[in-house]
């Protein structure tokens, strides 16, 4: 739509928020608000998208896109004052703008467009969207005459009790023909509760020079929730998460609590994986096919295939194979490959370390900076010695060895094919093919010792 420009207003701290962070950074759902609003906005094709930044813009230039223009509100003095700052570099070419805020990450792209061609269609010089809302406390409200034509938005602070008794709401979200736009922000005053330039009194300029002033209804509340404050952060939270476990459901994933589940829209899985109570999935995990995941795992960016058991257990930046038993209470920390049939039992910790297909490491065993290959057996109580308190070393064990319990392997160590390792050795040097190492002190026994020294 090369005729549409688009602004997306993100100057303010967000003192509501109580935070040191800029409102629009908090993440819902793992993205920043801002991008969120951004990518929404992207489904457009607008000629141009501009973010007014204001407190710690560069923080938030940072994880802006490219393609993104910014211009900085150096005071934050309100709505229609960031709009002014905004103008100079909306094309010229532009017929329309879009205004909206970076504080409504749940607007759809089609409610966007709904309100666009709503706009073009129509004749009217600026179009709001607005929603019926059941609580709407703290938003602008909406007045219109007898006739139904909008004449006034009046914000929740200066509404007088018959005004806040008014169910339809500001969303924030408005289009507007350019130079109607450019001339309504030259007549604002911040004579108001607030002592701000408020975008929305340029509906009443409008309304004085003859222009119809549209209103989009939306039906859906939820979509254009602002949020000001840490538990309105949440309540959106949990809309965008439940529709993310809706749209997974749709394709096939079986969920057993979706009050208890989260899972980021970035996440891929495959039908009839299920997943189990106080689940988090998080960043670019894939997931295939047929898993059970839960109750109680957290998985951060990693590949999954299929037929997995994972319990009470947390994996990030890692690949796991198919058919792998993990957990309860694993710990798969970033840079492992754990190929398929493993099993990774309870409190054992795997780091920066491959593991072949078939392998065991069943209990209380810490396996870092290993590679391990096919149907290894890694007894209880296992430690890869990988760091000497400078360096981090490797250790190599090759296909079918037998790693007795409480063994150390202090890296670099190699043990080689088929070899055995006794239990309680600690391992200093490369075991050969085939080999037993035993490395442990001799036992003594004293007989009658017991009674001797009249214990017993
Ligand atoms: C605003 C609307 C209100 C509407 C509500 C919808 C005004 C005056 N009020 O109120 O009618 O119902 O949104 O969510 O517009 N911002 C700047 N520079 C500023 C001030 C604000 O960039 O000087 C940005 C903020 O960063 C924020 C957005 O504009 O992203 C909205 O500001 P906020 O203070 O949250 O407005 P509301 O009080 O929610
Ligand atoms: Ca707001």
């Amino acid at each position: 739509m090369k005729e549409l420009s688009v602004i997306i207003l993100a100057a303010g701290k967000g003192v509501r928020m109580k935070s040191n962070l800029p409102k629009v950074l908090h993440r819902v759902c793992g993205k920043e608000m801002i991008n969120h609003v951004v990518d929404n906005v992207k489904g457009l094709s607008a000629s141009q998208i501009i973010v007014v930044t204001g407190y710690k813009q560069d923080a938030v230039k940072a994880v802006l896109d490219e393609k993104v223009e910014t211009v900085w509100q150096e005071k934050q003095l309100g709505t229609g004052h960031a709009v002014m700052q905004a103008m100079p570099l909306v094309s010229k070419d532009a017929k329309y703008v879009l205004v909206l805020y970076g504080d409504t990450p749940l607007v759809s792209t089609e409610t966007l467009k709904g309100l666009i061609d709503y706009h073009r269609g129509s004749s009217c010089g600026m179009t709001v969207l607005t929603v019926e809302m059941d609580n709407p406390e703290g938003y602008g409200r909406v007045l219109r005459d007898s006739a139904g034509k909008i004449t006034a938005i009046v914000e929740h602070k200066d509404a007088c009790p018959d005004q806040r008794r008014i169910r339809e709401i500001n969303s924030g979200i408005y289009c507007f023909d350019r130079e109607l736009l450019l001339e309504g922000i030259g007549s604002l005053k911040n004579d108001n509760a607030q002592g701000e330039y408020y975008l929305t009194d340029i509906v009443e300029f409008l309304r004085d020079k003859g222009i119809i002033i549209g209103g989009y209804r939306t039906d859906d509340a939820r979509e254009v929730m602002g949020v000001n404050t840490k538990y309105q952060l949440s309540v959106v939270q949990k809309i965008m998460n439940r529709s993310n476990l809706i749209r997974l459901m749709e394709d096939g994933v079986i969920i057993d609590d979706p009050d208890s589940t989260y899972i980021e829209s970035s996440v891929v899985i495959g039908a009839d994986t299920r997943i189990l109570p106080g689940t988090h999935i998080e960043g670019s995990t894939r997931i295939g096919p047929d898993n059970v995941i839960g109750p109680g795992v957290r998985i951060q960016n990693c590949t999954l295939g299929s037929g997995n058991e994972i319990e009470f257990s947390v994996l990030r930046d890692s690949d796991i194979g198919s058919g792998c038993r993990i957990g309860p209470y694993a710990h798969i920390r970033p840079g492992c490959s754990i190929e398929g049939g493993n099993r990774i039992g309870n409190f054992v910790e795997v780091k920066n370390s491959r593991l072949e297909e078939h392998s065991k490491v069943s209990h209380l065993s810490y396996v870092g900076d290993g590679d391990v290959g096919r149907g290894v057996n890694i007894g209880c109580g296992v430690v890869f010695v990988n760091y000497d308190g400078r360096q981090k070393h490797r250790t190599i064990v090759e296909d079918g060895a037998f790693v007795g319990c409480n063994v150390n392997l202090v890296a670099p160590v190699r043990v080689k094919k088929d070899a055995y390792i006794a239990a309680g050795s600690t391992i200093t040097r490369d075991v050969e093919e085939y080999s037993l190492a035993i490395e442990r002190g001799q036992q003594v026994e004293k007989k009658d010792w017991v009674k001797r020294k009249g214990l017993r």
